[in-house]
């Protein structure tokens, strides 16, 4: 049986979550391949909501396996934290939550050092989550990491009080004032309660399942915050794109099947980094209020702007979307003219190519379409779809070449046509 993909084809926040969710009655095991707690993947059902940080989005369907791969950061308290919140939905997440031995722990120091290289980059600051991220995998690639199979270990404790004082010589070589110690007994009590969950080589455990069921695999972030192909440095430090599934579960490239790429009508970024198609004026405040931006994780508010299908079409290309997945168009329901970006101008030249140098002057050129004005969020056919709308979807395939299959239509999992 093949792994099937949903990933983020723009900066994050893309409706990751409720497409999961959908999509999860198919598949009886979703697993987590990348990223850590700075997703927050919302979910709405049943009237009530839901967001989850490292937990994958299947953990509310009955019956279904949960992994978190190998190529996921994991914070002990964020996880303990939240297994605890579904536990009060009725769900035990002991029984449905299997965790890789080779995923990398995240410290209490990492998210210290996170805050300090923030401090210390100024107005360059990235605009991280502050969750321990970028420290967490620049310890994983540099060979200094601690892994969720270490806390097995006998002489564990050691190894985490080596790890502890590295990141405090760190941290005093960036200047930057805190308790090095804080948080650290929550943490170390946040570790015996992982070990109460199945710790497994996953890789195993993946294959075995596919020899017999499919499986989902949910992307958390945008393939504009991979560490390769997005702004760089304006970035998340993980592979979010296709290639991540592969390292970050232990599955061969022919192992994937469909590859649902999301994306919003629009786009919207946290964090610092180019954005070519901000808006800065009442167009960009409505799709913030009307499209409720503001960050599940954090609450900042996100910068908003009109769709930009250069960006899209060349996510779309580096991920082989089979299936384009749009959220949000409910949120343009009122709007006289919707716009998308169709090229850049850097220099005077136009072009339709994601230029290396993210930080260039680009100018969007963009293509109108005239407002459906139509409510569409309590359209559940296709048929009922005004022409307007459907123009606009038919323009947006033809430009990407690839098909829009499914249409979100509000935030619960009944708003939803497919095609
Ligand atoms: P989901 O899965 C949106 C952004 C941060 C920052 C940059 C680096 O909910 O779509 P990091 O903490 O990873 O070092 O931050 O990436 N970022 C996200 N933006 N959605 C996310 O996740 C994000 N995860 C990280 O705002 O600009
Ligand atoms: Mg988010």
């Amino acid at each position: 049986m093949k792994i099937d993909v949903v990933l983020g084809l723009q900066w994050g926040d893309e409706g990751k979550g409720k497409i999961v969710d959908v999509l999860a009655g198919r598949y009886p095991a979703v697993a987590r391949f990348q990223g850590g707690p700075n997703a927050g993947h919302s979910l709405q059902f049943e009237g009530k909501s839901f967001v989850v940080r490292s937990v994958p989005s299947g953990i509310f369907r009955e019956g279904s396996t949960n992994i978190i791969g190998n190529g996921v950061v994991l914070d002990p308290v964020t996880f303990r934290e939240e297994c605890n919140n579904i536990s009060r939905m009725g769900i035990t997440p002991k029984d449905k939550i299997i965790i890789s031995k080779k995923a990398h722990l995240i410290l209490p120091t990492h998210k210290l050092l996170d805050a300090a290289n923030e401090a210390a980059a100024g107005k360059g600051k990235i605009g991280s989550t502050l969750k321990g991220i970028g420290p967490t995998y620049t310890d994983k690639i540099s060979r200094h990491g601690l892994r969720v199979g270490d806390i097995l270990a006998p002489d564990f404790k050691d190894r985490f009080e080596k790890l502890k004082q590295r990141h405090i010589r760190q941290i005093s070589d960036l200047n930057f004032d805190c308790d090095p110690e804080k948080g650290e007994q929550e943490w170390m009590e946040a570790i015996e309660f992982l070990k109460s969950f199945r710790l497994e080589d996953c890789e195993y455990f993946v294959n075995n399942w596919l020899e017999a069921k499919p499986m989902l695999a949910e992307g958390a972030q945008g393939s504009l915050l991979d560490v390769d192909y997005g702004s760089y440095p304006f970035v998340t430090s993980s592979s979010t794109t296709i290639g991540g599934v592969c390292t970050g579960l232990g599955v061969p490239p022919s192992r994937v099947g469909h590859v649902f790429g999301i994306f919003k009508a629009y786009c919207t970024r946290v964090g610092s980094g180019p954005f070519p198609t901000e808006l800065f004026d009442e167009t960009g405040e409505k799709i913030r209020q009307v499209g409720h931006e503001f960050g599940a994780v954090t609450g900042r508010p996100r910068r908003t702007g009109w769709l930009d299908l250069v960006a899209l079409k060349y996510t779309a290309m580096l991920n082989g979307v089979t299936d384009l997945v749009m959220m949000k168009s409910d949120c343009l329901d009122d709007f006289e003219t919707v716009k998308v970006c169709t090229g850049y101008k850097i220099n005077g030249e136009v072009t339709d190519r994601v230029p290396f140098d993210t930080q260039a002057e680009i100018e969007p050129i963009y293509t109108e379409f005239k407002g459906w004005n139509t409510d569409l969020t309590g359209i559940r056919e296709e048929k009922d779809l005004p022409a307007a709308f459907k123009d606009y979807i038919k323009f947006m395939e033809e430009f990407i070449g690839i098909p829009v299959k499914v249409i979100s239509l509000g935030p619960d999992r009944n708003a939803t046509i497919e095609r």
